[in-house]
């Protein structure tokens, strides 16, 4: 078994980007920089999220690629924004240009998000809807001669003789598509289209648990899926050297971070003063953010080396979410991985701040420890340090 290790290309960046004084002010050469150590540094890809406002996903794939010659760029979209049919010919002429290098990560964002685009379908629909679009997408980037007629989406047949993109002489690969949906319409959808199913990380068997009721939706259409997960990662020497940088970032946390992102996970109705959990441990977290302070870093470990600290998407006072962080030395943090792949896990995207120096640790760390299937040879950053992990058999012979 071997994993796949994605990175994270999307703007912001920063020391603590969750707050204003620890957030840069980066642009456009920064994210070049970014792309081409990503690609250097051989991880398998990176994920491009999207939300509303930002710098657009393909704009930036297309923008980035000439940095790079192998990574993937996994773009998530959001359906219905653009034209299926446009978005298969930007698809195309990405993967024209790249070799075959976009993937794309269908995703359905939220009701905020999606109004504000003009998009007001409700959140079951809008799986509906989203199923149609993909298919129509699949469609029209196979080059099908015929239209598409669905519920929502109505193509005409391609007019004769249009342009298409020279595909450097091969067929055209299918676009490799990953998603993610954890209510039951976001699981149906998922089981019907995804390659890849992707979960925010949680214990190794909690998330285990989820992919394996993923796969058995699956197979009941004949279907298999691959898995992968999303975390942050805080990787050290030693798990003191980790632990404590999980403590200074804690410390540049403010106590309105906290505030913020709990008002974003509480159930419909509650308060922090209301709220009371089944774990004792978050209950003595509220308790210590009622009094005014924030808790200390290991009061947020929920399982060895899993966090859930501050991080930029988050920060999970109530339980894991996309903030959830892999935290420790880098054996431990390897073992952790291990043990996420004997529960499913295929693909790890992974993100620590700052993007671009944090990138060189992981790869430095924990490259050398994993057993990588990145399709390429990963290069050994320091071939000293690596020599001592790699399993004798795939050592060079000394001289
Ligand atoms: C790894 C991962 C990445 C995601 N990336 C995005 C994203 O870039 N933009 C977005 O709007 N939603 C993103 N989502 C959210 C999903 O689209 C979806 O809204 C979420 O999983 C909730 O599922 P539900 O609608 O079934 O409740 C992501 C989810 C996961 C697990």
């Amino acid at each position: 078994m071997a994993v796949k290790i994605l990175w994270y290309l999307t703007a912001p960046d920063g020391v603590v980007p969750w707050e204003e004084k620890g957030r840069w002010d980066t642009g456009f050469d920064h994210l070049q920089q970014l792309a081409a150590t990503i690609d250097k540094l051989g991880y398998y890809g990176a994920l491009l999220a999207t939300g509303y406002g930002g710098n657009d996903v393909l704009t930036v794939a297309a923008a980035t690629l000439s940095a790079t010659r192998r990574m993937t760029f996994l773009g998530a979209v959001h359906p219905g924004l653009l034209s299926p049919a446009k978005l298969a010919q930007i698809a195309l002429t990405i993967n024209t240009f790249s070799g075959g290098r976009l993937a794309l990560n269908a995703v359905n964002g939220n009701d905020a998000t999606q109004q504000a685009y003009g998009m007001h379908l409700a959140h079951d629909e809008r799986y509906d809807f989203s199923l149609e679009y993909w298919r129509a997408f699949k469609h029209a980037y196979s080059g099908a001669p015929e239209g598409f007629h669905g519920k929502y989406i109505q193509l005409a047949p391609p007019p004769p003789g249009g342009y298409r993109p020279a595909h450097a002489g091969a067929e055209r690969e299918p676009v490799s598509l990953w998603g993610a949906g954890t209510s039951a319409p976001g699981v149906a959808h998922s089981v019907q289209l995804l390659d890849t199913y992707l979960s925010f990380a949680d214990t190794p068997q909690r998330l285990g648990d989820k992919f394996r009721r993923v796969g058995a939706e699956a197979a009941k259409l004949g279907r298999s899926l691959e898995y992968g997960t999303r975390l942050q990662i805080i990787v050290r020497e030693t798990e003191e050297e980790a632990w404590d940088y999980a403590q200074w970032l804690v410390d540049q946390t403010s106590l309105d971070y906290a505030h913020q992102s709990l008002r974003r996970q509480l159930p419909p109705g509650e308060t922090l003063e209301t709220y009371r959990s089944p774990d004792e441990r978050i209950n003595r977290n509220l308790d210590a953010i009622r009094a005014g302070r924030l808790p200390k870093a290991r009061d947020y470990e929920i399982y060895p080396n899993i966090w859930t600290g501050p991080a930029l998407h988050g920060f999970g006072l109530l339980g894991p979410g996309a903030g959830t962080t892999l935290v420790g030395s880098a054996e431990n943090v390897a073992a952790r991985i291990r043990e996420f792949e004997a529960q499913g896990a295929k693909s790890f995207i992974l993100s620590g701040w700052p993007l671009i120096e944090e990138a060189h640790r992981v790869a430095h760390l924990l490259f050398p420890l994993l057993d990588l299937d990145h399709g390429f040879d990963v290069p050994l950053l320091n071939a000293r340090r690596a020599r001592s992990f790699v399993p004798a058999s795939l050592k060079e012979p000394q001289p």
